[in-house]
């Protein structure tokens, strides 16, 4: 008997890559990628392209049966009456907004409870987050603000993975644009816990009293078919699934369940746990977004993940083997030496504007090897607070699992369980993202109630003596140059 066979695509910010699986048992049949183009400003037409270099590498989806996108949050797809894109989209990591997110958080305040700084409570319970330069709401709200005849003429608002799904469709109408919860809730305009949109949001956030006819995606539930691939394209065949944002994807392509954390280190560092009750932190520390199962992904994101190992290791004339090489023969903690890794300013703690800072500066510090360090601890005790972050809001935090680019450096992995205070499991590196789309192409083909059971990735455990000097030594020095 012939294998049916599911596509699962991870639209992500540097490239796009696509996995093509045995639809019952997961196993991995082909696979492609492309780039993206670098910057925090980009036409979705280079994702499109990209993808469709991506799956011809991937082998075409001729004989695939169901596909689904899962992408990078957030990003601001403006499209027209016409569904044209109206301006390059402004993704999660572009802080030009990190005014708009200080002036909707007041304004809601003042008007919901009379206060503007009870605005990040107000956020907090009207969606599950306070927003950030991240969140697509603030986009709006710049575009209001810097471009008003561009958000005059806003007829629909996508997300990346909810356009790519559409163009999939053949975007011949705004009926076939749809989402999933767990997108949908990074936009700061859907109340997560509830489940609906919040078109008063929009409407603040847009400075539009007429946002009742702007179309946003139809969001779709967990293992829910979302429409056919286009007829015009040869695509008909093609069943097409809701999608997911990529941190949900991460969590359905690990298999996560309560109890279980991911430390993701791609361009973005992010600490997810899937529970089963919405969070809503109103000190802003932890998102409260849903998963791609019918739970809850409360998550944090720094902005400094593997790039601050690029970095490092270009400024030391090195490879990533070799910056790791170079961290593992320094002594624990630097010697003194302390970076605090915001060379893209920073979102957890949300300091759009920070720059990094290097402390402790010493003849016997300053060498390639206390550098290399201080870059892998640096970035290891951002991650660290952001587990604590989610540890404080009541989830269960029993399993470690350390997963994205970064992931591969033997330094991480080995400083890791230090300073997270506890073992760390790595499963094999793997396209966790693209995995956890094709799981849900899967779940949708198989109309049934669960995802399939596909055979979850080997792990190898990494376990040492917690060194909670570092982590006090870094918090006391992130205090001193920012405050916080
Ligand atoms: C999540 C977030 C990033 C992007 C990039 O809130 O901003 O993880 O999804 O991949």
């Amino acid at each position: 008997m012939r294998e049916t066979l599911v596509a699962g695509i991870d639209s992500s910010t540097q490239s796009c890559k696509v996995v093509v699986r045995d639809a019952a048992t997961g196993a991995l049949r082909r696979f492609g990628q492309a780039p993206h183009p670098d910057g925090t400003e980009v036409d979705p037409e280079a994702w499109w392209d990209a993808l469709r270099v991506a799956l011809a590498a991937a082998g075409g989806l001729d004989d695939v049966a169901a596909v689904s996108v899962a992408g990078q949050q957030h990003g601001l797809v403006a499209l027209d009456a016409e569904g044209e894109v109206i301006r390059p989209a402004l993704l999660w990591n572009d802080t030009r907004s990190a005014g708009a997110a200080r002036d909707l958080i007041a304004e809601l305040g003042r008007a919901d409870r009379g206060d503007a700084a009870a605005g990040p409570a107000a956020w907090a319970e009207a969606t599950g987050s306070v927003p950030v330069a991240s969140l697509t709401v603030t986009k709006l709200r710049w575009l209001a603000d810097h471009e008003p005849e561009n958000a005059a003429r806003v007829a629909a608002v996508a997300l990346p993975h909810d356009w790519l799904t559409w163009r999939l469709s053949g975007a011949t109408s705004f009926d076939t644009l749809v989402t999933d919860r767990s997108d949908a809730s990074g936009t700061g305009y859907f109340d997560t816990a509830r489940g609906v949109y919040r078109r008063d949001l929009l409407a603040l956030a847009l400075r539009r009293d007429d946002v009742e006819g702007v179309v946003l995606p139809r969001v779709l539930g967990p293992g829910v078919e979302a429409g056919r691939g286009d007829l015009a394209a040869d695509l008909g065949h093609l069943v097409l699934a809701p999608g997911a944002g990529d941190n949900a994807g991460a969590a359905l392509g690990l298999g996560m369940v309560r109890g279980d954390v991911a430390i993701s280190i791609g361009t973005s560092g992010v600490v997810s746990a899937v529970a089963p009750e919405p969070v809503a932190d109103p000190t802003g520390l932890v998102a409260g977004f849903a998963d791609a199962t019918g739970s809850f992904l409360p998550l944090a994101v720094t902005l400094n993940g593997s790039r601050v190992l690029d970095a490092a290791a270009r400024l030391l004339g090195v490879d990533h083997a070799g910056l790791s090489a170079l961290a593992l023969a320094a002594p624990a903690g630097a010697g003194g030496l302390t970076l605090v890794p915001y060379l893209d300013g920073e979102r957890t703690p949300n300091l759009p504007e920070a720059t990094g800072s290097l402390l402790g500066l010493t003849l016997s510090t300053m060498t390639p090897e206390h550098l290399a360090r201080a870059a892998v601890e640096g970035l290891l005790c951002g991650l660290a607070d952001g587990v604590e972050a989610v540890r404080a809001q009541g989830v269960p935090v029993e399993r470690i699992r350390l997963i994205g680019g970064a992931a591969r450096s033997e330094a991480v992995r080995t400083l890791a369980p230090g300073i997270l205070g506890g073992p760390v499991q790595v499963p094999t590196p793997g396209e966790y993202v693209a995995d956890g789309a094709a799981r849900q192409a899967a779940w949708v083909l198989s109309g049934e109630p669960e995802p399939p059971t596909w055979t979850t990735a080997e792990v190898r455990i990494y376990d040492g003596e917690p060194a909670p000097q570092v982590r006090e030594r870094y918090a006391a020095r992130r205090h001193l140059v920012t405050g916080r």
